[in-house]
């Protein structure tokens, strides 16, 4: 968009997901949830759980329902509240397929053509992904687009499917000629753990889909499981350095010091003027203390809320009837702009 463009002028809203596949780990709750949280006093927030996303890869349907509870009680565990934050099962709004649908015929295909996780996930044998798993992105942009979201907290790996949703928004809003419909919304990728790497290789991303159990530190570990992963975490033989920039060529150190950082609200410096100079003998039992007790709360909470899977359905119930409430004129509309019949 130019700068003489006009600005759209409609209320900040905050949107977020999480796909109901795997368990959710270390990465997901630095990145996305604990963002969440600091985020849902600003402006109305809306987060879901990503179940139309997980489907694109084969889901059993039994395990995609408890997938669904569990994310809903990480949200909850991890301090959203249902009462301020609007917290709801994606597929129950309607208006996110019907959507993605219309957006499907904005975007092109050589925009999707260089969606890199799309390329990821699908590996070696593209011919066989579902081509749900392709247009991904696209439900992604509905998602957001739905909601008129301003911002959109996620970690470092979603930072191509915002810049694909703005560019969706701005041709949806220039082909139909209503310049201010869909705001452009800014990804909201911050604090010091907006990409956190593998316990085990300091060059992979911290993700449900290693095979290494090693390699991730899931919401769901007890604090022996947490304080042994750590332990046995990779690192180099060097002290930690003085300062932060001397972590730059030190892959390994630099994600156990971004890990201490977010855990404890510090940025890399502090704790790297704590630290500086000491051994991994003595940092990572230090860290594994924070971790154990970050962790603790909200893995208790979690436990305590899956088993009691009607309060979890009540918040999901209520939470997909307001956010429909929001949903379904903004999809209205957007049949009425590309012209549908409305009787
Ligand atoms: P997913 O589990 O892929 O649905 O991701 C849910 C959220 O967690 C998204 O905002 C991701 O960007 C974030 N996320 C996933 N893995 C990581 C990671 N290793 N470090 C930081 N954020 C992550
Ligand atoms: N694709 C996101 C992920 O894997 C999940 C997601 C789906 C999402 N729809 C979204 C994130 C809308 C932010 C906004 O992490």
């Amino acid at each position: 968009m130019t700068d003489d463009a006009p600005a759209y002028a409609g209320p900040r809203r905050i949107l977020s997901g999480i796909q109901a596949s795997g368990a959710l780990h270390l990465g997901n709750y630095l990145g996305a949830l604990k963002r969440f949280v600091a985020l849902q006093d600003a402006a109305p927030t809306f987060v879901f759980v990503a179940d139309l996303h997980a489907i694109t890869v084969w889901q059993d349907p039994a395990v995609l329902t408890a997938q669904t509870r569990e994310i809903a009680a990480a949200y909850i565990a991890s301090g959203l509240d249902p009462a301020r934050s609007t917290i709801f099962p994606q597929s129950a709004v309607s208006a996110h397929s019907e959507l993605a649908w219309i957006l499907n015929c904005v975007a092109r295909l050589g925009w999707l053509d260089r969606m890199t996780q799309f390329k990821e996930k699908s590996g070696k044998h593209k011919e066989r992904a579902s081509v749900g798993l392709y247009t991904y992105p696209v439900l992604q942009a509905a998602d957001i687009l739905l909601y008129k979201a301003t911002e959109v907290p996620v970690g470092e790996d979603q930072k191509q499917h915002l810049e694909l949703t703005r560019d969706i928004a701005a041709k949806f809003n220039t082909d139909f000629g209503v310049p201010c419909f869909f705001p452009l919304p800014e990804p909201v990728i911050q604090g010091p753990a907006t990409r956190v790497m593998s316990l085990r290789d300091g060059s992979a991303k911290m993700s449900k889909s290693d095979p290494s159990d090693q390699s991730r530190i899931n919401l769901t570990d007890d604090a022996d499981a947490i304080a042994a992963k750590i332990r046995k975490a990779k690192t180099d033989p060097e002290p930690l350095p003085e300062t932060a920039d001397g972590l730059a060529d030190r892959p390994e150190a630099r994600n156990l010091v971004a890990i201490y950082a977010a855990l404890s609200d510090q940025t890399r410096e502090q704790v790297i003027a704590q630290f500086g100079g000491q051994g991994f003998g003595a940092f990572k039992p230090a860290l594994a203390d924070l971790a154990v007790s970050a962790l603790a709360p909200v893995t208790a909470e979690m436990r305590r809320l899956m088993d009691d899977p009607a309060e979890i359905d009540r918040v999901l119930k209520d939470g997909a009837e307001r956010a429909a409430a929001i949903a379904d004129p903004v999809v209205d509309e957007v049949k009425k702009i590309v012209g549908f019949w409305r009787g």
